[in-house]
C-alpha cells in the first residue's frame, strides 16, 4: 500500500495498462472507421462500373446500361427538364414555344418550305423522337426515313437493315469491324430511303449510351453515318482546322487510309465530335442520302460553295426549296453548332462541347459527367468557373452582351432580307422580266442562307461571336444590293 501511494498514479501498472489499451482501442477504432470510410469510397468509385448487366451491340435499351453505370443515367434522364434562359431552351410549357410567333418574319422568309408551318425551339433529348413524330413538317408533309438519323438511337436499327438487306456478318461483330461498318452505311442508305412512318418504327430511344459508347469499355465513339462520312469529307479538303488536331495529323501522313474518327480522333476531340454526330448543317430530303456539306471546310461561305457546285442526280443545282413569292432557288439552314463552334476562340484553345454542356459533377468521391445535356447557363459554376475566376453573375453577362448584340444584329438582316423579298414580290406583279430578275434571286438566296445559319445556330452567336457578326454584315450587304439592282430594272 505504501509503495502504491508512493508510485505517481499513471505509473502504476494496472493504470498503466488499461490507458494503453485505451489509446490503442481509439487508435484501432479511428483506424478502423479511416479504412471503412476509404473502403466505401473504393466501392463507391468501383459502381462506375459496377457490371450487372453484360452489354453489347445489340444493347439499344438505355435502361440496361444504367445498371451498370446509374448515375449518368440517372442525369440521362432529366433531359426532360424543361427551362428557359434569355435565348436559350423552349420555355416551360408542355409544348415548346413556337419560333414562327416569336418572330413572323420567318414565315415570309420560309414561305413555300415546311418551316412556315410548324418551328419551334429545341428543348432537351428526351423529347427529340416525340417532337419529330409530332410536327407539322412530318404528319403534312411526306419527309423520308433519313431524318431519323439524328433523332433517335439507331446504331443497332441501321445495322439490322444492313443485314436484312445482305450486308455480311452478325451484330457481334464489333461496330469498327469492316462488316458492321458495311451493315451500319448499307441499313443507312436503305432506311433513309423508307417513308419516315415507316422508319421511325424500327426505333424506340431517343440518342442513348451505344451512339456515343463502346459497350465493352466505354470509350466515347461516334455512330452516325452522316458524321462518319462528313468528317472524312472534311479531312480530305485543304481547309486548316487547327482545332481538330488528328485531322491536321492525319493530312500530314500517307492518307493510305480514310480519316477515321474512331482511330484517329483524341479523347477531347471525340468530347465535341459525339456532339457533331447531330448538331450540324445536313441535307435530308428525297433527292440524294443525308450528308454533311463539308468537303470544301466548315464556314458559312464553304459549306455554300459545295452547295453551289453539287448537281442533284437530276442535273439540277443543289437548293432545298423554291420561295413560294419569288421563286428563288433558296437555302435552309439548320442548327450548325458545330460548324460555328469550330469558329470560335474555345474551340481554338481546346475547350469542347462536353465542357461546358456536360460538366463534372463530384458524388461522393466519385466524378462524373453530367448527362443532363443543356444550357451552361443553368450552372455556371461547373461550366465555365473552372476555366474562369468571374463572379457567376459577370459570366452571364458577358454570354448575354454577346447574345444581345447578335439578336439587334440579325434582326436588322432579318429586316434587310424581307425587304428584298418583298421588292421582288413586287417587280414580278409589275411584269418585270424574269431573265432580268435571275441575278437578284441569287441575292436573296445568298442573304436569307448567311441570316439563317445564324439564326437556326443554337447559342445566339456565343459560339463564335465575331464569325456571327460577320456573317451577318455579309447576309445586310447582300440584300441590300439585290434591292439596289431591282432599282436599276426599272
Ligand atoms: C465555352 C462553352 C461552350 C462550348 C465549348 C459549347 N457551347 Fe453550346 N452553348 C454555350 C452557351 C453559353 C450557350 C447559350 C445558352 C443559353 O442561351 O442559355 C450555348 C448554347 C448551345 C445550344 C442551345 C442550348 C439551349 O439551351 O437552347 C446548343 C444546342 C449548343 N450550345 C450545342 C453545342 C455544341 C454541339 C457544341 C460543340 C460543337 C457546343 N455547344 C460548344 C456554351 C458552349
Ligand atoms: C442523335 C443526335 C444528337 C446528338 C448525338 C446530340 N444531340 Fe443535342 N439535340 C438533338 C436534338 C434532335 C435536339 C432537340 C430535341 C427537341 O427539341 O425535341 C437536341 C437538343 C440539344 C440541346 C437543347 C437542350 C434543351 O433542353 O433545350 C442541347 C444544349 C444539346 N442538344 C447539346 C448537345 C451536346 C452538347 C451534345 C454532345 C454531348 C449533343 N447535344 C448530342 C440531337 C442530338
Ligand atoms: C443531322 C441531324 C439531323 C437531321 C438529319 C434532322 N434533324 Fe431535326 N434536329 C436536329 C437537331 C440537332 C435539333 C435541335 C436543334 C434545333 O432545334 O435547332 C433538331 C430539332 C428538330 C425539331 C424540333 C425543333 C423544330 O425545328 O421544330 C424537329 C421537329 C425536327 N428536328 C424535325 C426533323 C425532321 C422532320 C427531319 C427530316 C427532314 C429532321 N429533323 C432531320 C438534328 C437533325
Ligand atoms: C451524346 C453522347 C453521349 C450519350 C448519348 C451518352 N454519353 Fe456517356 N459520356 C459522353 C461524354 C462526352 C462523356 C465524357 C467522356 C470523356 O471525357 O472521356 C461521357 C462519359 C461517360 C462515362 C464515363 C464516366 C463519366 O461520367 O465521365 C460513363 C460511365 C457514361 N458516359 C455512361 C453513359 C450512359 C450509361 C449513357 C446512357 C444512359 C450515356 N453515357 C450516354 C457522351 C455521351
Ligand atoms: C476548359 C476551359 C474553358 C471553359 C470550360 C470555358 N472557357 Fe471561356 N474561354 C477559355 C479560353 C482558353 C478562352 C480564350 C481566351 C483566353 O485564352 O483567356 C475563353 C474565352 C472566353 C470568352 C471570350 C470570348 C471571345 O470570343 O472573345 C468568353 C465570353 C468566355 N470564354 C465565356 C465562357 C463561358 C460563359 C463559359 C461557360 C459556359 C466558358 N467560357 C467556359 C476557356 C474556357
Amino acid at each position: 500500500m505504501t509503495d502504491a501511494k508512493k508510485t505517481p498514479f499513471l505509473s502504476r501498472p494496472l493504470v498503466r495498462m488499461g490507458l494503453i489499451a485505451g489509446v490503442a482501442a481509439v487508435a484501432t477504432i479511428l483506424v478502423m472507421a479511416l479504412y471503412a470510410s476509404v473502403s466505401s469510397k473504393k466501392a463507391e468509385a468501383r459502381q462506375t462500373a459496377l457490371k450487372l448487366v453484360d452489354l453489347d451491340e445489340k444493347t439499344a435499351d438505355p435502361a440496361q446500361w444504367g445498371k451498370n453505370f446509374p448515375r449518368q443515367y440517372e442525369s440521362y434522364l432529366l433531359t426532360n427538364e424543361r427551362y428557359a434562359t434569355k435565348f436559350g431552351g423552349a420555355g416551360s410549357e408542355s409544348m415548346p414555344e413556337s419560333k414562327l410567333k416569336e418572330d413572323p418574319r420567318l414565315v415570309t422568309i420560309f414561305d413555300g418550305y415546311p418551316f412556315s408551318i410548324d418551328y419551334n425551339r429545341r428543348r432537351g433529348h428526351a423529347y427529340m423522337l416525340e417532337d419529330q413524330r409530332t410536327t407539322k413538317r412530318v404528319t403534312e408533309r411526306k419527309q423520308t426515313g433519313a431524318c431519323m438519323h439524328c433523332h433517335a438511337s439507331n446504331a443497332v436499327a441501321y445495322r439490322e437493315a444492313g443485314l436484312k438487306g445482305g450486308a455480311p456478318g452478325t451484330l457481334d461483330e464489333a461496330f469498327t469491324s469492316d462488316n458492321a461498318q458495311a451493315q451500319l452505311m448499307a441499313g443507312f442508305e436503305t432506311v433513309g430511303k423508307m417513308p419516315f412512318g415507316e422508319a421511325t418504327q424500327l426505333v424506340k430511344h431517343p440518342v442513348a449510351c451505344i451512339d456515343c459508347h463502346d459497350p465493352k469499355n466505354m470509350a466515347l465513339r461516334v455512330t452516325k453515318p452522316g458524321f462518319i462520312r462528313g468528317i472524312v469529307a472534311l479531312a480530305n479538303s485543304s481547309e486548316p482546322v487547327p482545332h481538330l488536331p488528328s485531322i491536321e495529323k492525319w493530312r500530314k501522313g500517307d492518307r493510305a487510309k480514310p480519316y477515321n474518327a474512331n482511330r484517329d480522333a483524341s479523347r477531347q476531340e471525340m468530347r465535341s465530335m459525339v456532339c457533331g454526330q447531330c448538331h450540324v448543317e445536313y441535307y435530308c430530303g428525297p433527292k440524294t442520302t443525308l450528308f454533311f456539306p463539308w468537303n470544301k471546310g466548315l464556314k458559312v461561305e464553304q459549306i455554300e460553295a459545295t452547295y453551289d457546285e453539287y448537281k442533284f442526280p437530276d442535273g439540277h443545282r443543289f437548293f432545298d426549296w423554291q420561295h413560294a413569292k419569288t421563286g428563288a432557288e433558296v437555302l435552309k439552314a439548320q442548327h450548325p453548332e458545330f460548324e460555328m463552334w469550330s469558329q470560335g476562340i474555345h474551340a481554338r484553345s481546346g475547350v469542347s462541347c462536353a465542357d461546358c454542356h456536360m460538366p463534372y459533377m463530384r458524388e461522393g468521391a466519385i466524378k462524373i459527367s453530367s448527362h443532363q445535356v443543356r444550357s451552361p447557363l443553368l450552372d455556371i459554376t461547373r461550366s465555365c468557373q473552372t476555366c474562369h475566376r468571374f463572379p457567376e453573375e459577370e459570366l452571364k453577362a458577358r454570354v448575354e452582351t454577346i447574345q444581345a448584340r447578335t439578336h439587334a444584329m440579325m434582326n436588322r438582316a432579318e429586316d434587310a432580307v424581307v425587304a428584298l423579298i418583298q421588292d421582288l414580290e413586287a417587280a414580278k406583279k409589275a411584269g418585270v422580266d424574269e431573265a432580268k430578275l435571275k441575278p437578284i434571286l441569287e441575292f436573296q438566296r445568298k442573304a436569307q442562307w448567311r441570316v439563317d445559319f445564324i439564326n437556326a445556330e443554337n447559342s445566339m452567336g456565343f459560339h463564335a461571336p465575331q464569325e456571327a457578326t460577320r456573317i451577318l454584315g455579309e447576309a445586310i450587304d447582300y440584300a441590300r444590293q439585290g434591292q439596289i439592282a431591282l432599282k436599276g430594272l426599272k
